[in-house]
């Protein structure tokens, strides 16, 4: 054992500060039904090498509760040993990380450099893209850089707006709040496009356009985001460094000023649901949360895009209370994943985020609803676990093309509802 530690080190030494490998690591699946059982899931919390992909803390776990975890190679045979022992079901999601990690680049034109709508793309593949994009449409786009990350990167927000004198209601989204979720930032671009290349021929595009601006943050978390290429394929948080931690990261979605780290979050530095040592410590979420409150009076509907999970969540996260407009955010939600289903029978859940997914709070939805957004929701996109964040490229066409009906409903709703 000690000689394979060693073994371990000498390579990793040899290869450098490098990327991270997961070979031999495993993704389980498990439910808990009873209490008793929920304790043994719980206990596995206690290992350091457990990564949570479903829920996002163990806290959240309950009776019923479908959790998804990765296991390091060396810690999979004890694991499994603790499972057998306590005689509770539980299935192997996901064989060996490294092997899916590098299926999930699939595309068969990967050795063509660039940007791909139907590729995973990297921050500054991403970053040239958006500068290019809004210089070669700038009669229905703009840009501004509306501050930058904790390691320097520029976050930027794209406008677009079909011209007019008057400011118009706007709709906002962001993708890419955290890193591991690849198919939220492709799905932003999928949406840029779409929108630009249809204006005029759509009827629903033009008439969003016509009546409302577009507000994108193609990628929040940019630091967390280039870490998932570099180093670490599987990192959600940001990348700030944590006086008297050696543990790196505040979950961005729990660093909002809503109930914040009231419930389903941390106050400790090495979990993956860290609050933050206050609201808003991220610079990230700050520039993006001052952006939003500056624009607070035209932005009509708030928009963010994670993975993975298949639901339309909308307020509240931080308390189980209903929101002012539960039942019309449940009717569009219903309306928004039906459309969603029409295409290529994906099945989503929808709800308050509490009751559908777990309570968690600090998130961006609730924040922004407690702003006055009252249109507020968040997208878990595809899968539900067979591939989880590794989803493969060639899934970016449909899961973006159907996104893309939900989100066009909900845009279109407000649109013909602005208050
Ligand atoms: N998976 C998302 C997260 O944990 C769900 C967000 C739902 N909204 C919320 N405010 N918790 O961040
Ligand atoms: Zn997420």
């Amino acid at each position: 054992m000690k000689f394979l530690c060693l073994l371990g080190l000498i390579t990793a030494v040899l290869a450098g500060p490098g990327i991270q490998r997961f070979d031999g690591e495993k993704v389980f699946r498990l439910k808990p039904l009873s209490e008793g059982e929920v304790d043994i899931v719980r206990s596995l919390a206690g290992l350091p090498t457990i990564d949570l992909w479903k829920p996002d803390s163990f806290d959240q776990v309950h009776a019923d509760t479908t959790v998804d975890f990765r296991v390091s190679a060396e810690d999979v045979p004890m694991v499994q040993k603790i499972l057998k022992k306590s005689g509770l079901k539980y299935e192997v999601l996901i064989e060996d990380l490294q092997v899916m990690i590098e299926q999930q680049l699939d595309n068969k034109e990967r050795s063509a450099t660039g940007h791909s709508y139907t590729k995973y793309n990297d921050l500054d593949t991403i970053n040239q893209w958006v500068v290019g994009t809004v210089a070669r449409n700038s009669n229905l786009m703009s840009l501004t850089e509306i501050g930058t990350s904790y390691e320097g990167r520029p976050i930027y927000v794209i406008k677009i707006s079909k011209e007019t004198s008057q400011t118009k209601p706007a709709i906002f989204m962001d993708c890419g709040i955290h890193a591991r979720e690849w198919i939220s930032p492709a799905f932003c671009q999928w949406f840029v496009k779409e929108t630009i290349n249809t204006y005029g021929s759509d009827p629903t595009i033009t008439h969003i356009l016509d009546t409302m601006d577009i507000f994108i943050v193609p990628v929040i978390n940019v630091d967390g985001y280039s870490y998932t290429w570099s180093n670490d394929r599987l990192w959600r948080k940001t990348r700030s460094s944590i006086p008297g931690s050696r543990c790196r990261g505040v979950d961005p979605n729990r660093n909002w000023n809503a109930g914040w780290c009231s419930i389903g979050a941390s106050k400790n530095p090495c979990s993956e649901t860290y609050c933050g040592p206050h609201v808003e410590s991220e610079k990230s979420v700050k520039a993006v949360a001052d952006f939003i409150r500056l624009h607070r009076q035209n932005i009509k509907a708030y928009l963010t895009i994670h993975s993975y999970s298949q639901m339309c969540l909308f307020p509240y996260s931080y308390t189980y209370d209903l929101a002012a407009n539960h039942d019309e955010l449940n009717e569009i939600a219903k309306e928004a994943t039906t459309r969603l289903r029409s295409l290529y029978n994906t099945v989503y859940t929808y709800g308050p985020g509490a009751t559908t997914i777990y309570a968690a709070a600090g998130g961006s939805d609730d924040w922004a609803y407690d702003l006055g957004v009252k249109y507020s929701f968040t997208f878990e996109l595809r899968d539900t676990g067979r591939y989880g964040f590794l989803l493969p490229e060639s899934q970016i066409k449909p899961t973006c093309e159907e996104t893309m009906l939900a989100i066009k409903y909900i845009a279109n709703y407000v649109s013909n509802n602005l208050y």
